[in-house]
């Protein structure tokens, strides 16, 4: 396990700026993807969450963000907003840290698979991007809360289950998974 150097902001400021409207919501999307991941991983002793590396992915998972087009959050990159974990990833890899990095790719709604890439014709390479790790797993789970168009609440149980059913029922089945796991 590799852990960053120093905070995840300088990472971050790297590729931000600090006074943009991008870098705030970003900001805040992530202090409560970290805070919500962090309240499970103390919850749940017997999960031995690595809490360092947990909360320094949660900050991270996003950073790709900026690469893509999504002009309601500030994005004004190239790339279709499907693409900003796997953009994302690649920037943390060139970073040294491998392990944030999957972390970027695999929080996709709840994990895109090989097969689902190849069917949808997702524009992202040919493997799988599905969480592994408790860690993986916790940071994808606790980011389908929060969205980055609105920061002020999070989002319903019945609103994240109705949203992921339009993707199949396999996504439904993971997410109520993690949710027995995760909550109760
Ligand atoms: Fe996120």
């Amino acid at each position: 396990m590799t852990y960053c150097p120093t905070s995840p902001v300088d990472i971050i400021s790297k590729y931000y700026a600090k006074d943009s409207d991008i870098y705030y919501i970003l900001w805040i999307h992530s202090e409560q993807v970290k805070d919500k991941a962090i309240e499970i991983a103390l919850k749940h002793p017997e999960l031995k969450v690595d809490v360092r590396f947990l909360e320094e992915a949660a900050m991270l998972h996003d950073i790709g963000i900026f690469m893509c087009n999504a002009p309601g959050i500030h994005c004004r990159g190239e790339h279709h907003y499907i693409e900003h974990g796997y953009l994302g990833a690649e920037i943390l890899r060139g970073e040294g840290l491998p392990d944030h990095a999957l972390v970027c790719e695999r929080h996709t709604g709840t994990g895109l698979s090989r097969k689902m890439i190849k069917e949808q014709k997702i524009p992202l390479p040919d493997r799988d991007m599905k969480p592994e790790s408790i860690e993986e797993q916790i940071i994808c789970y606790a980011d389908k809360f929060f969205s980055k168009t609105n920061l002020s609440k999070p989002h319903s149980i019945d609103k994240i289950r109705k949203d992921l059913a339009r993707f199949g029922q396999e996504n439904l089945d993971i997410f109520d998974g993690w949710h027995k796991l995760f909550e109760v």
